[in-house]
């Protein structure tokens, strides 16, 4: 190899760590993701790529298929059309699907964390055995590191002196936040969550979403869909307008709530200010 090739052989080589580099921080990858419900198109080809240690924003008006979004990502329902990508891994071809075992299913929805909008929490079992159960039954960890890691997560959640209480005796804002740190903890990649503040009275909301940010500033990697547009604002790093399907707009959150480009975006903002 002659100075020139080596040098050309060195520049490639530059430019291929530099797009590995940026592959690798690439968290979540979603392409081509198609789903409909009988006749009802619900999702139309939605691409969208999430930063490690990034939060995005899904806001959009009711209907606009946020919630399926987030489904089709935790394997709560199947894409018609598509592929999932989490850490530069295809975890989910909507062509092949069928082929995938429930257990090889259960085993790829470990990567999504989910918080839904009603908790969820299982009844019958304290705040800490309803953090401890999935890493002990799902993921066979021992009980004592099971509960060691589930006081701590409570702890985080402001909640050390709620572990032995049971769902009836927490308050909304309280039983989210031990959903919050159930969902953590099974350590997922990327951690979901669907409209977490809108089942709560405004008083309790301001402390689920001030465990939320929290978490934004200890770089978790979020999918936040949400009605609550200064907190989207203030938390992500990109927004994704949602409208009919479709991805319509998308930006930083001072691009999208700054500057919106789209008459649709314009009239969604407008609506919620109002
Ligand atoms: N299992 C289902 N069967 C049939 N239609 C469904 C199903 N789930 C959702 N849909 C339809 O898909 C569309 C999108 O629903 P989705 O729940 O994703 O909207 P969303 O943006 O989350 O709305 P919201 O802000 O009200 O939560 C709606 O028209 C809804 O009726
Ligand atoms: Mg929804």
């Amino acid at each position: 190899m002659d100075g020139a090739e080596r040098k050309k052989d060195h520049g490639e080589l530059k430019k291929m760590s530099a797009e590995n580099t940026k592959e690798n921080n690439i968290a979540l990858e979603v392409t081509g993701i198609s789903k409909a419900f009988g006749s009802t198109v619900v999702l139309k080809n939605v691409d969208f790529s999430l930063k490690k240690g990034e939060a995005i924003s899904i806001i959009g008006s009711s209907g606009s298929g946020k919630t399926t979004l987030l489904r089709c990502l935790n394997f709560l329902e199947t894409p018609d059309t598509g592929i999932i990508k989490v850490n530069g891994k295809v975890l989910l071809d909507a062509s092949e699907m069928k082929s995938l075992s429930d257990e090889e299913i259960r085993k790829r929805r470990l990567h999504f964390g989910m918080v839904f909008q009603q908790f969820n929490l299982f009844p019958q079992y304290t705040a800490l055995e309803n953090v401890m159960l999935a890493p002990v039954l799902v993921d066979k960890k021992n009980k004592h590191d099971a509960r060691s890691r589930a006081v701590e997560l409570l702890s985080v959640m402001g909640l050390s002196d709620k572990t032995d209480r049971y769902p009836h005796e927490l308050s909304g804002g309280q039983q989210q936040r031990v959903a919050i740190a159930r969902a953590l903890a099974m350590d997922p990649d990327i951690l979901c969550f669907d409209e977490p503040t809108s089942a709560l009275d405004p008083e309790l909301t301001g402390e689920v979403l001030s465990v939320i940010r929290d978490l934004s500033s200890r770089h978790t990697t979020m999918i936040i869909v949400t009605h609550e547009m200064s907190f989207a604002r203030d938390v992500s790093h990109q927004v994704l307008f949602m409208d009919s399907g479709i991805i319509l707009e998308r930006g930083t959150p001072d691009e999208v709530f700054g500057n919106p480009k789209e008459e649709r975006t314009k009239a969604f903002l407008g609506s919620i200010d109002s």
